[in-house]
């Protein structure tokens, strides 16, 4: 049996995996409120920023894009300015799956860094707007990537579109779907769970996962890596064992 360790590239021809979620003692991402939840505590931010740092790709689904407008993006600027004197760009590509491609042209993950977004959907979708050309993105590169699917892609095959485009270390944040997608595709090689230390308490409220048939069940669980404390926050980092 193998164990996957920090910066090591999975060798199954997809990039290496992290799925990242802040929850609420209750398990809740996010809340019924218009306002973004604020989960995490600013040691836990700076951690993921870290995180995203050391990744080639960060990818959201589309709910997430539209519910909280993220920028997606490494925002300590020593941590941007190492990127760039590593020859990376300073901060990840950007990837969000959209089957059906309800995003809004100002969207934050659109337009910052003149780094790339890649959008991937099903080929069976309807065509793209018209702003997903990149000259009405000010400032954004953006590229939509048909694969096969109706509308919703094959995760794998996302993974292996990455793989080809040099992709080495992906950061999933979100939301419920993609992490149960990603998850239950047996497709994720470390997960990093932030418990914030307040319930939500709403029945309708997002949990971080929904059900499904997930590899890491009662009979082959994860391993736990390591529990650190960020303020009041807790973050659990689980490892997936995988066959040799
Ligand atoms: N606490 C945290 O760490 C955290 C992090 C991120 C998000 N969140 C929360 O999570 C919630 C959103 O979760 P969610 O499950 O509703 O949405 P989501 O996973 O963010 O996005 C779902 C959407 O992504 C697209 N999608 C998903 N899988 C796809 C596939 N295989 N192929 C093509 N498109 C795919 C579809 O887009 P279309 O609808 O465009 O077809 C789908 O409706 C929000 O409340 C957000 O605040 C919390």
């Amino acid at each position: 049996m193998l164990l996957h360790v920090d910066g090591e590239h999975s060798a199954v021809g997809r990039p290496y995996v992290i799925c990242s979620c802040a929850m609420s003692l209750d398990g809740r991402i996010d809340d019924g409120s218009d306002a973004r939840l604020i989960l995490s505590s600013p040691a836990d931010l700076d951690r993921v920023d870290e995180v995203r740092a050391g990744c080639d790709a960060i990818l959201v689904g589309a709910a997430t894009v539209r519910r909280d407008n993220p920028r997606l993006a490494v925002r300590a600027e020593h941590r941007r300015a190492a990127r760039v004197a590593a020859g990376l760009p300073p901060t990840p590509v950007k990837v969000v799956l959209s089957g059906g491609g309800d995003l809004d042209s100002r969207s934050r993950v659109f337009g910052t860094d003149s780094v790339e977004t890649l959008v991937y959907r099903g080929a069976g979708s309807a065509a793209p707007p018209p702003f997903w050309s990149a000259a009405l993105v000010p400032g954004g590169r953006v590229s939509v990537v048909d694969l096969p699917g109706r509308p919703l892609v094959d995760v794998a095959a996302v993974l292996a579109d990455l793989d080809r485009r040099g992709v080495r270390r992906l950061l999933v944040e979100g939301g419920t779907s993609v992490h149960t997608a990603f998850l239950t595709a047996g497709l994720v090689d470390e997960l990093h769970l932030a418990v914030a230390p307040f319930f939500v308490g709403e029945p309708d409220a997002p949990t971080f996962v929904g059900p499904g048939a997930f590899p890491q069940d009662v009979h082959s669980p994860l391993r736990l890596a390591e529990v650190r404390q960020l303020d009041d926050v807790v973050l659990l980092r689980y490892l997936v064992p995988t066959s040799a």
